[in-house]
């Protein structure tokens, strides 16, 4: 099995960028906890962030024959790209949506995610555990043949 976890916008500051609410971790040592799970469960991951609405779109699209499901934190464009819905709804395969706040407890803009509708579900304010129990609702999706 393999899974892309993809990170979208501000998320390659984290450590750096409002440590209060995303904690102290940096994107390297989140993806280091995920890598690690992924051995301990004897899948493999392929990690990408990018800051680009496009670039994501097109990443989601490679993902055709590729990999099994997708680990997607969409960062801000969460709450409001209609294209990154799309691309979600167009993929035969599962993604679950990931944040490492909880949203619902946030700003009211924040509450509305476009994603959650298409996605397998969402899973929300645990920090990097958030990412880590993506990829465990992820391999357990495919395990059972679910979207
Ligand atoms: C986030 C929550 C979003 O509202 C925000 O824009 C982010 C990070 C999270 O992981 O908590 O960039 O997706």
């Amino acid at each position: 099995m393999k899974f892309l976890i993809l990170h979208g916008p501000n998320l390659n500051l984290l450590g750096q960028r409002e440590p209060g609410v995303y904690g102290s971790a940096t994107l390297e040592e989140i993806n280091g906890y995920i890598q690690s799970l992924a051995e301990e469960l004897a899948v493999q991951v392929e990690f990408f962030q990018s800051n680009h609405e496009g670039a994501l779109i097109d990443k989601l699209h490679a993902t055709l024959g590729v990999v099994d499901a997708v680990v997607f934190n969409p960062g801000a464009y969460t709450h409001y790209s209609i294209a990154l819905r799309d691309a979600v709804a167009s993929l035969p395969i599962p993604v679950i949506e990931v944040h490492l706040s909880n949203i619902h407890a946030r700003e009211d803009f924040r509450h509305q995610s476009v994603i959650a509708p298409v996605a397998a579900g969402q899973i929300v304010g645990f920090g990097p555990a958030s990412y880590l129990l993506g990829l465990r609702a992820a391999v357990s999706l495919v395990q059972s043949g679910r979207k």
